[in-house]
């Protein structure tokens, strides 16, 4: 059953799990898969102290990680007072060769989950475990059940048979919780601020935000442009904020992107030749009454008399966004531009900054305009590959948070 917010104690949740994880497990041992994130480190910090030193904690470093992420959460959770048993495997070189050229969002992340259980089950076969823990939480369940995307570690929900598959059972002590409630628990059981308090990263990682292949130039440039964007907004204090990757490849101009430019000049009152809009080849996931749908994602620019980028309010371009979506069905997102560069690069960047309590819906975070700025310029000089950066102005719904 659920939890209601307001009857939440989590002593209650840690201590009722404690007894329910040793009765499940006894003297057995069990495997827990940790990135970092709230969810899946509290999720092994309470499991230990159900069963101690039999749980082994790994790190999947599977290429999708911030730069030197694997070796920081190992560390953090590694020392007192949490003291994990912790393991760093490297597995990098496995994912690039499964996701190898794969487009499309959801192939990815049926191979990125394929990829992550098979090693998971290799990795407890090797050890004689049978028991898996993962930290899921309500928000997984109810979105991949719904249908809006096929979350990383949502297996038996839909189907699947963890046992006959991939030969362990799961335990699972966060699934009735929402992410608010998880950071009560981790609070409670004395993670680190730095864990507890830190924005969720999503178990395939980078792989989602990078949007269509995944190509190792294109994760080097998404992890410096992680970097700065994290830096930068920190104290701005979004729910979740990142950067993410694109191939810098537009669909010939058309019907559609004339629709958007004639939509844009008509609200924003300016001329015509001082507007203009484009789509990428490839698309994102975002969410319409409750279900997935994979669309085209916009970019917008608009000038100033003088050819400088123009700068409206965020409050502007959400109002405008909406209006594009609602006029052109295909469409998921719009990205504005804040800077670009000539000669024309392979990639470009988008920033994803959002306001939210569920993490179900989400607003988008009004960051100023120098701040924005700042990020471009920065990404810019930092990534050779890159030409230009955009900011997402796309709430949750017609968008998911992540691209992927
Ligand atoms: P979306 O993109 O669905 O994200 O609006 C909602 C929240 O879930 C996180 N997320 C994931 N977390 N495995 C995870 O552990 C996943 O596959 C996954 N996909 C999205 C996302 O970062 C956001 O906080």
């Amino acid at each position: 059953m659920m939890q209601s917010h307001s009857e939440f104690e989590p002593q209650k949740l840690v201590e009722n799990q404690i007894q329910e994880i040793q009765n499940k497990l006894g003297k057995e041992r069990a495997l827990v898969a940790v990135s970092g994130g709230v969810d899946s480190s509290t999720c092994a910090a309470l499991v230990y102290r159900a069963i101690g030193n039999n749980l082994l904690c790994v790190i999947l470093d599977d290429a999708f990680m911030r730069e030197g992420e694997p070796e920081k959460v190992a560390n953090l959770l590694a020392q007192p007072p949490l003291n994990l048993p912790m393991k760093i495997l490297n597995v990098q070189e496995r994912f690039l060769a499964e996701m190898k050229g794969l487009r499309d969002a959801e192939e990815k992340r049926k191979v990125f989950r394929e990829t992550f259980y098979r090693i998971l089950s290799e990795t407890a076969k090797h050890e004689g475990i049978r028991y898996l823990v993962q930290g899921t939480i309500l928000a997984d369940i109810l979105e991949t059940a719904g249908g809006v995307k096929t979350q990383h570690n949502v297996l038996s929900q839909i189907g699947i048979s963890t046992e006959e598959r991939y030969g362990f059972q799961l335990v699972e002590p966060l699934k009735t919780l929402f992410k608010s409630q998880v950071r009560e628990v981790a609070r409670y059981i004395g993670l680190p601020k730095e864990i507890a308090e830190r924005q969720p990263f999503p178990g395939p990682g980078l792989s989602v935000r990078a949007v269509g292949e995944i190509r190792r130039d294109k994760l080097e440039s998404l992890k410096k442009a992680t970097a700065i964007v994290e830096d930068k907004l920190l104290e701005h204090e979004p729910s979740q904020y990142f950067a993410v990757i694109i191939d810098n490849l537009e669909k010939p101009h058309g019907i559609q992107t004339l629709k958007i430019e004639r939509l844009s000049t008509e609200f924003l009152h300016v001329p015509s030749s001082q507007v203009s809009a484009s789509l990428f080849e490839d698309k994102a996931t975002g969410v319409k009454k409750g279900k997935r749908v994979y669309g085209e994602i916009s970019t917008l620019k608009v000038l100033t008399s003088k050819g400088d980028i123009q700068q409206p309010t965020l409050q502007n371009l959400i109002d405008l966004q909406s209006k594009i979506l609602d006029e052109n069905p295909l469409v998921a997102r719009v990205f504005y531009t804040i800077q670009e560069k000539s000669p024309k690069q392979p990639y470009v960047i988008a920033i994803r900054a959002v306001k939210t309590k569920d993490f179900l819906t989400a607003k988008v975070a009004d960051i100023p305009w120098s701040t924005l700025n700042n990020i471009g310029e920065e990404v810019l000089a930092a990534c050779n590959n890159v030409s230009a950066v955009y900011y997402d102005v796309t709430p949750k719904p017609t968008a998911t948070i992540e691209m992927e």
